[in-house]
């Protein structure tokens, strides 16, 4: 199957190239979006979808995402992402990783792979074997530590910008503290934040007690927890259409990818007064990463960009009353959309 074949999926957004490949011992996709400001670049993800449909519709989404993450950082790349079906725990070997790399290979440097969920620095060296076309692992790996000071900015702009002060004091929910969850709270923390976290790895909840003296709580009970911020740190859909009334908070700013299970509930966060960070303006920091390490660029000055371009969003939103996950998407599609 291909883009003509995909086309009919409901997350199609007029994709320049979707690949398949189904071959023993790989099962992946590559998706495409859009290349007008530069090669896609984004990250290769292994997780346990249940069908191929399910694997196609993520690559689809995220690929899009990509497109306006880069877009609106300022980076001259357009979006795509891999994903492999499997469990990586289980199903991950060194010829799956080579099978990938050379899927990737095949489309000639229009995408460039990075680590994602299930797949680390290790595995993208793995994959290096078979293409030069993937970044984040020779070159310092792990963006996770950028993506969570970016987070960490933004929330500041966020709590600047709803309640006029920084987030000395504030109640601060982080919902996941895996990589980035779990960096981004003891950046809070530093800073005078009160932190509740609640994680499904009991884990990474204990350490999140033991070494930042986070509050804990359980996996649902995160999302109506009385505070002043809330930060889905875990993954995609944790705002949901059922769940806006029971939020408790003014600020929904955190790192997770596609956070409002629909891109429309942003208007309704908007009509509660909470203020909505769009979840691709605050994360950029880790492709920010990727990207400052390939050029050998310093990372920090482009990490300020984004309170900045927060700032810019909430500014425009008020200005037009309109929400801020749409407002975003039209400052990022100004940039990267040709003009017919
Ligand atoms: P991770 O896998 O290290 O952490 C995710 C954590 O969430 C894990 O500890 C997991 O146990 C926990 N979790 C899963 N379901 C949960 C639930 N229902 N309730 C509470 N906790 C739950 O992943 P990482 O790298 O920290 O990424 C977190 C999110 O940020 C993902 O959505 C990812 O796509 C996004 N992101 C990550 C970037 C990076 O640089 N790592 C860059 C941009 C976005």
């Amino acid at each position: 199957m291909t883009r003509d074949s995909a086309a009919g999926h409901p997350d199609f957004d007029g994709h320049e190239t979707v690949e398949i490949r189904q071959a023993p011992g790989l099962t992946a996709v590559i998706a495409i979006h859009d290349s007008t400001l530069g090669a896609a670049v984004g990250g290769c993800r292994m997780a346990p979808y249940p069908s191929l449909d399910d694997a196609l519709g993520d690559a689809l989404r995220l690929s899009r995402s990509m497109t306006y993450k880069s877009a609106l950082a300022g980076l001259p790349m357009g979006g795509g992402k891999a994903v492999i079906m499997g469990d990586p725990a289980r199903d991950k070997s060194p010829e799956l990783l080579r099978a990938m790399g050379a899927f990737i290979d095949a489309l000639d440097g229009r995408f460039v792979g990075a680590g994602d969920a299930g797949i680390g620095a290790a595995d993208m060296e793995v994959m290096a074997e078979r293409t030069v076309h993937v970044a984040g692992w020779r070159d310092g790996g792990d963006p996770s530590p950028a993506t969570a000071e970016g987070v960490f900015l933004g929330i500041e702009a966020c709590a600047r910008r709803r309640y006029g002060a920084g987030v000395k004091g504030m109640r601060v929910a982080v919902q996941g503290v895996g990589k980035v969850g779990f960096e981004l709270a003891r950046r809070l923390a530093r800073a005078g934040a009160r932190i509740t976290a609640s994680d499904t790895d009991p884990g990474r909840l204990e350490r999140a007690r033991d070494e930042l003296g986070a509050a804990v709580c359980g996996p649902e009970e995160i999302l109506a927890i009385e505070a002043e911020v809330l930060a889905p740190c875990a993954l995609g859909g944790a705002i949901r259409a059922d769940g806006i009334d029971a939020l408790r908070v003014g600020v929904v700013a955190g790192a997770a990818n596609n956070q409002l299970e629909d891109a429309a509930l942003d208007a309704a966060l908007m009509e509660r007064g909470i203020l909505y960070a769009p979840d691709y303006v605050i994360n950029a920091g880790g492709i920010i990463d990727i990207h400052c390490r390939r050029r050998g660029e310093r990372v920090d000055a482009r990490l300020a960009e984004i309170p900045r371009t927060l700032e810019a969003v909430f500014a425009e939103s008020e200005r037009r009353r309109r929400p801020t996950g749409e407002v975003a998407d039209r400052m990022a599609e100004a940039r990267f959309r040709r003009e017919p």
